[in-house]
């Protein structure tokens, strides 16, 4: 008899570079206020990278992390899947490419994927795909992130709400759901591209917020009410709500509207800001860190971004 293999979570880890950013900051380059960031977004602070430091530096640090977690070596892994809206270079070579020869590997598949904000949840669906498929034994997913390279300093709408970091995880296999990725949901609308875009004549993230936030409110409500009916999990079953990290009223209004416990709500979006593709891993990373985070734990995850595109995830943190 076959035993049906899962793919699992075995390890999480992040990387913030040093350099913090108060809201006080910005007062000074930009005409805004740390009232009204506060007020309107929960973000009192954000970290940028140094000029010299890429996206690659900072997911090369976690992904470093993630792997001495999964008590694994760099060269027992076998893809290398990077999500990130500021990579490296424009079109080539992927971010991934690089941070896999930082970390010593090479000749195995690496490629980046562009989803914005949900790339995290994007990257674990491609590998709970290739896992169960019994392709891939490890897998290196990423979301790292230097956003400021892609913030226009001089507009306040969007210089404001990010941050840069990196978060990453070894996806690799189990038999036993209780230890699995039990399901993930990803989806887009290109209908609603250009509320949230780098247009074509401009490096930089132009946004229509006000629209952004309706929508994301509620989809993410929606898409997790899915995907807690279909697995037949009840919010009360949820031991840690980990969603994007954009806006502080955007997560409160889904957690209400989902009727999730706020003690379980994971909250980094005060200090981190909205750091893209590496905010879910970077917020998992913060309640590992703090030992909060226990082997068997059931996580919800959630995710909005750039597409537009969301999605949401069910899984059983398997790391030590
Ligand atoms: N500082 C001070 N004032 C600002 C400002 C800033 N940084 N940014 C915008 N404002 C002003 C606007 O110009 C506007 O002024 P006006 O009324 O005189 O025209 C006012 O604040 C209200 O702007 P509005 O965009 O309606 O505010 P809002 O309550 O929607 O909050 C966001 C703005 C961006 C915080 C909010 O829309 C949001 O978080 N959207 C979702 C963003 C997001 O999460 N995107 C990423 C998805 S992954």
């Amino acid at each position: 008899m076959n035993t049906k293999i899962y793919a699992s979570l075995k390890s999480i880890a992040s990387f913030v570079p040093n350099r913090n950013v108060s809201n006080k900051d910005l007062e000074k380059i930009v005409d805004t206020s740390d009232d009204w960031i506060t007020k309107r977004t929960g973000i009192e602070g954000r970290y940028f990278a140094e000029d010299n430091q890429k996206s690659s530096d900072l997911g090369f640090e976690a992904a470093k992390i993630a792997i001495h977690r999964a008590n694994i070596k760099a060269t027992d892994v076998d893809m290398i899947i990077c999500a990130t809206l500021s990579p490296d270079y424009l079109a080539m070579p992927s971010t991934a490419t690089i941070i896999s020869y930082k970390l010593g590997i090479e000749n195995k598949p690496a490629f980046d994927i562009s989803s914005a904000c949900s790339g995290f949840i994007y990257l674990l669906s491609i590998a709970k795909a290739y896992i169960e498929s019994g392709m891939y034994d490890n897998i290196l997913i990423i979301g790292a992130e230097k956003t400021s390279s892609v913030l226009d300093f001089r507009d306040r709408n969007t210089c404001v709400l990010f941050g840069d970091g990196a978060g990453a995880a070894v996806i690799g296999k189990t038999n036993e759901i209780k230890k699995a990725i039990v399901d993930v949901h990803i989806s887009a609308n290109g209908k609603y591209a250009n509320l949230l875009m780098t247009p074509m004549d401009s490096p930089f993230i132009k946004m229509k917020g006000n629209e952004v936030f309706k929508l994301a409110v509620k989809t993410l409500a929606n898409d997790v009410e899915e995907i807690l009916k279909k697995n037949n999990i009840k919010p009360k079953d949820i031991d840690f709500f980990i969603p994007h990290q954009a806006n502080l009223r955007i997560i409160n209004a889904v957690g209400n509207m989902v009727d999730i416990d706020s003690s379980k709500i994971v909250l980094t979006v005060q200090k981190y800001g909205n750091t893209s593709a590496a905010s879910i891993p970077m917020a998992i990373d913060e309640i590992y860190r703090e030992r909060k985070l226990k082997n068997g734990d059931l996580l919800l995850l959630d995710a909005f971004g750039g597409g537009l595109t969301w999605g949401s995830s069910l899984l059983y943190f398997n790391g030590s």
